[in-house]
């Protein structure tokens, strides 16, 4: 296969709703990425996924779309989008858009004509989605058909009176799975998908990619994911998608699945395969869970990190795909905490262990993925009141948790050490009012510490961690890391994280420590001529073992 651009990028994952504001509404926009561009490429990012931009009622934040075709008034118009893509051509940079294709809005036209039986369109448009009729229970109550359970809390049925049935919903009731089996809706979807090839977009990330195909036998289970959650049959459509619509026209594109045996990995994004070019996986998101919590059960309880885990879920990837498929690395996405409050530690330790992060992931080969703020260490939100969250599925998990017998405050942390909204408050751009992100109240507060974390104050310091990025993204591409061979070294250790990656013309070797107490590391390799290139707490030179303070963390190099 020749070399693809995307595998020498570094991918910038931007939530428009929090970047930059232009016109003073508190929402951020196209125009307001459009006069950040020159930021992003002077950080060192050669590619731009956008969060969905799409006309919607914003229940889920855009994932909910009711025009495929329109730009959401919050953000601008097309030809804000086109500016942006011309502009961001001129810095090479690509635009990545969000193409969402397991669900729509429940405003958009198709399901009003799917759930009305007068509408002129209703025969058509009833079979895009997904529907059921009621059960009755011994006393003749009308009960739901099954009780599978919704990613966002809540049942996956909502009653339609119209016409007696229920409709299936994986996320929020306001955003009804679509009907994979039906063929003029997938066409509608893939004229859809070329329409905004042809405008000039370079990929997509393809949103809750594995969930496209049910079991339509609709079993009883209890939450029943397996019922909507990785079935083969959505293999079937996705290459459907790429051999039609993603590889003729030569667009890039990356998937989102919770897991994948090796089979589906090849599947999903081997070299020779036609569903993804890569694969946005999770297995080393949530290694902090304490899943035996039954007050705020699942993510939501917090529990010590797993470290061995994390090291596993890469080196198991890695291997998957072995010039075979190529791989993503990245932290953390819109769907999950601040990495640095998450698996660092961003009060006491807050410069040691967000160079710490750094260090140990953007030294892995494969295409990395940096998430809008993490270049600066944004950190948690601080919100005390319930009504600063913004996120549908905090609302509904509240409610459980309370239900559950969790006081308000113990909810309350919860949502602030593990929900979504954590990743999506606005971004720090200096200390001036409202973190420079708007002129007026954001749609979401920003956290108070952006007084004190912002670009502004990390552009000046040569010892920043957004210098740090930037000076490790220049070294990235330099050395081609992307690129290279990884081996953990002594991968069942349970504190720290040490590894070698090859490259063509330099071996990278990795030593830190992941938690807030010394350790000693023993390294069982041939340690000379390495130098340390950097370091969080002070130049160090390579010995068999090692004692690292809390969060230390070394980078050397040896030249080939
Ligand atoms: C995955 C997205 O990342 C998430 O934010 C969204 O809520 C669901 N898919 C539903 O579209
Ligand atoms: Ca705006």
């Amino acid at each position: 296969m020749n070399r693809k651009w995307w595998q020498d990028a570094i991918i910038y994952q931007l939530y428009i709703r929090s970047f930059k504001d232009s016109n003073n509404d508190g929402i951020g926009d196209f125009q307001g990425i459009i006069s950040k561009l020159d930021y992003l490429s002077d950080l060192g990012v050669n590619a731009i996924w956008i969060s969905p931009h799409y006309e919607s009622p914003m229940d889920d934040n855009g994932y909910d779309i009711s025009d495929f075709y329109k730009v959401s008034k919050d953000y601008g118009t097309i030809e804000d989008v086109k500016e942006l893509i011309k502009k961001a051509h001129k810095l090479n940079i690509k635009i990545i858009f969000d193409l969402v294709l397991n669900h729509t809005s429940d405003e958009i036209e198709w399901f009003k004509a799917a759930k009305d039986p007068n509408h002129k369109d209703h025969e058509k448009y009833h079979d895009y989605y997904i529907w059921q009729p009621p059960k009755y229970n011994g006393k003749g109550e009308r009960v739901m058909p099954t009780q599978w359970r919704s990613w966002f809390g809540g049942p996956v049925w909502e009653y339609n009176e119209a016409t007696n049935e229920y409709y299936l919903h994986i996320f929020s009731k306001k955003m009804p799975d679509l009907n994979w089996r039906n063929e003029d809706m997938k066409n509608d979807l893939k004229k859809m998908t070329k329409w905004w090839i042809d405008l000039g977009v370079d990929g997509f990330r393809v949103d809750a990619s594995n969930h496209l195909e049910k079991n339509w036998d609709f079993p009883e289970g209890h939450p029943g994911y397996e019922n909507f959650s990785s079935i083969p049959k959505h293999h079937e459509y996705l290459e459907e998608m790429g051999t039609e619509v993603f590889y003729p026209n030569d667009v890039f594109t990356m998937g989102e699945s919770g897991g994948a045996s090796k089979e589906e990995a090849i599947k999903y994004c081997g070299f020779e395969n036609k569903e993804f070019d890569m694969l946005i996986h999770f297995g080393h998101c949530w290694a902090d869970g304490d899943w035996d919590n039954k007050i705020t059960p699942g993510k939501w309880a917090k529990g010590k990190i797993d470290v061995k885990s994390i090291k596993h879920s890469f080196d198991r990837w890695f291997k998957m795909l072995k010039g075979k498929g190529w791989n993503i690395i990245y932290w953390h996405n819109h769907d999950q905490p601040r990495v640095l409050s998450h698996y660092g530690n961003d009060s006491e330790y807050y410069n040691e262990s967000s160079k710490m992060l750094a260090y140990t992931l953007y030294f892995m080969p494969g295409t990395p993925i940096v998430y809008q703020g993490e270049e600066i260490g944004m950190t948690n939100v601080d919100y005390e009141d319930l009504n600063d969250f913004r996120d549908v599925e905090v609302f509904t998990e509240y409610d459980n948790f309370i239900s559950l017998g969790a006081t308000h405050e113990v909810a309350m942390q919860a949502l602030r050490d593990r929900s979504r909204d954590n990743a999506r408050s606005p971004f720090q751009w200096d200390n001036s009012v409202n973190s420079g992100f708007s002129e007026v109240t954001p749609w979401m507060n920003t956290v108070k510490n952006y007084t004190e974390i912002n670009l502004e104050k990390q552009r000046k310091d040569p010892n920043s961690l957004f210098n740090t990025y930037k000076s490790i993204f220049k070294l990235r591409k330099d050395e081609m890391i992307n690129n290279g061979y990884i081996k953990f070294i002594d991968i069942d250790n349970e504190d720290s994280y040490t590894y070698i990656n090859e490259t063509e013309n330099a071996i990278f070797l990795i030593v830190a420590n992941f938690r807030n107490f010394d350790i000693s590391v023993y390294l069982d390799i041939n340690i000379e001529n390495y130098i340390n290139i950097y370091y969080n707490y002070s130049v160090r030179e390579l010995t068999k073992n090692i004692e690292l303070k809390p969060y230390e963390a070394l980078v050397f190099k040896l030249n080939k």
